[in-house]
């Protein structure tokens, strides 16, 4: 059994400092759960000038190669693909047991991490990289791992829950909502990889990868970003008994030629307001999965910020650190499933379209003739005066449709020489 367990940390920035406080802070506590002393031997940052709250600066290198080198147990939280992949294969390489919050490299090159670990017999652990402390890789990759996990739905963007909630509730335009985000520190600088979709979808392709056993990449994930949505758009969806939320989706499907498969996608959807995700708010984060045997289960939380996902980070610490203690290794992902990823076209959904028509007889006629010309099927439709006196809004739900069939319906719609405008195309989803 090791006298101690030399730990290196690589990054102390928003999560890394944290990690770092909590290391000290917890000690003892973290000894005593792991069997033996956690020491932090070192701290790799870019800039060892920048004053770092609570962490010795004696443990400051900006030689994190040599770092990793001689660590037991090493915890990248730095971002970003390189230097973290290199520094990981490095560590893993010396024998080394690895914990990463790194969604993006995970999501693009997860593979060749997981198999340097196989190789080397460590663990690769990563709680962290999806929806902060909410322990929800865990769950998926070993409490279901005896069950059929059919669907995956879940908020795992906080920037962007953020913003859609604070639109909803008071009103505001999508830059005034990121502007606030910003200021509080839940938006980076630049936005784009929260309001674009980038993050989450780094998260659906790590999650429907444990969920179906299969090796999903971001580039499998369709991905629509929240920039488009208006003020307009998130007051309709509360006049319609809705909220917008911005939803990672991973589940099972059949494709129109039998084929089985999964299909992982991440976009904003209309969702039901008495569904439990409808009442998740702020900066928060919850995934709803749905297995054959457990049926449905929600896991809710702090997806973001320095200590929340810290939390996530030192349960990893202490699980690979109590392997290295005890010997062997944790669970690892598995692939033997193998599911094809099925094209974005074949995903089917509820829709609601919004237009603006000419009010005049027929106008309902030519409209619905186009649905049923391209197999897509009303559910509803809802017929509202607009400030023109000759315009009217219309608002259609559809029974599930497929993408393709609703994209060539929504085409054909806006050619027609009586709609002035397709104001909106949501998907329904959680009904
Ligand atoms: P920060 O940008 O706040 O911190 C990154 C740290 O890594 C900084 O200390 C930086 O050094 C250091 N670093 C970056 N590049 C290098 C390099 N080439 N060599 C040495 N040090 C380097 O990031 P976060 O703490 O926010 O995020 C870290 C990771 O955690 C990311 O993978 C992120 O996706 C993930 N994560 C973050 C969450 C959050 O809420 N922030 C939530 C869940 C996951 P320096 O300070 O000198 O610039
Ligand atoms: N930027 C992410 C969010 C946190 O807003 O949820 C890191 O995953």
């Amino acid at each position: 059994m090791p006298d101690k367990l030399k730990v290196a940390l690589l990054g102390c920035g928003v999560v890394g400092t944290q990690v770092a406080r909590l290391l000290t802070e917890q000690a003892d506590d973290l000894g005593a759960r792991v069997g033996a002393p956690l020491d932090l031997v070192g701290v790799a940052v870019r800039d060892l000038s920048v004053p770092r709250e609570g962490v010795d600066p004696a443990l400051l290198t900006t030689n994190a190669e040599a770092l990793v080198a001689g660590a037991d147990v090493v915890v990248e939280v730095m971002g970003g693909i390189e230097p973290a992949r290199s520094l990981i294969l490095r560590a893993i390489e010396h024998g080394a047991s690895v914990v990463t919050a790194n969604k993006a490299l995970l999501a693009q090159d997860g593979p060749t991490l997981y198999a340097a670990a196989d190789a080397a017999g460590v663990d690769l652990y990563f709680e962290a990289a999806v929806a902060g402390a909410i322990p929800i890789v865990r769950p998926v990759r070993e409490s279901l791992a005896g069950d059929t996990v059919r669907r995956v739905l879940g908020i795992v963007n906080g920037t962007t829950n953020y913003v859609l909630d604070r639109m909803a509730t008071d009103g505001l335009d999508l830059d005034q909502a990121v502007k606030e985000a910003q200021a509080l520190g839940y938006a980076e600088a630049d936005p784009t990889a929260d309001v674009e979709g980038f993050d989450a979808a780094a998260k659906a392709a790590i999650l429907a990868s444990l969920a179906f056993h299969t090796r999903v990449s971001i580039d499998d994930v369709q991905r629509e970003g929240i920039t488009s949505l208006t003020a307009d758009d998130v007051a309709w969806a509360a006049g319609t008994g809705h909220v917008i939320k911005l939803l990672a989706i991973a589940e099972r499907n059949t494709a129109d030629d039998g084929t089985e498969g999964i299909q992982v996608r991440v976009h904003p959807a209309l969702v039901p307001a008495d569904h439990p995700l409808a009442g998740v708010h702020g900066a928060f984060n919850a995934v709803f999965v749905e297995a054959e045997a457990a049926g449905e289960l929600m896991f809710y939380g702090r997806g973001a910020g320095g200590a929340p996902t810290a939390s996530a980070i030192l349960g990893d610490v202490v699980s690979v650190a109590r392997h290295r203690v005890l010997g062997g290794r944790g669970p690892v992902e598995s692939s033997y499933a193998d599911l094809p990823v099925l094209p974005a076209a074949a995903a089917r959904t509820r829709y609601q379209v919004r237009l603006e028509v000419r009010d005049q007889p027929g106008v309902l006629a030519q409209v619905a003739a186009e649905l049923a010309e391209h197999g897509v099927s009303i559910e509803a439709v809802r017929q509202t005066a607009a400030p023109d006196a000759d315009v009217a809004r219309l608002l259609i739900t559809t029974h599930a449709a497929s993408e393709q069939a609703l994209a060539g319906t929504v085409e054909a719609i806006g050619g027609l020489d009586v709609v002035r405008a397709v104001v909106s195309v949501l998907r329904v989803e959680g009904a």
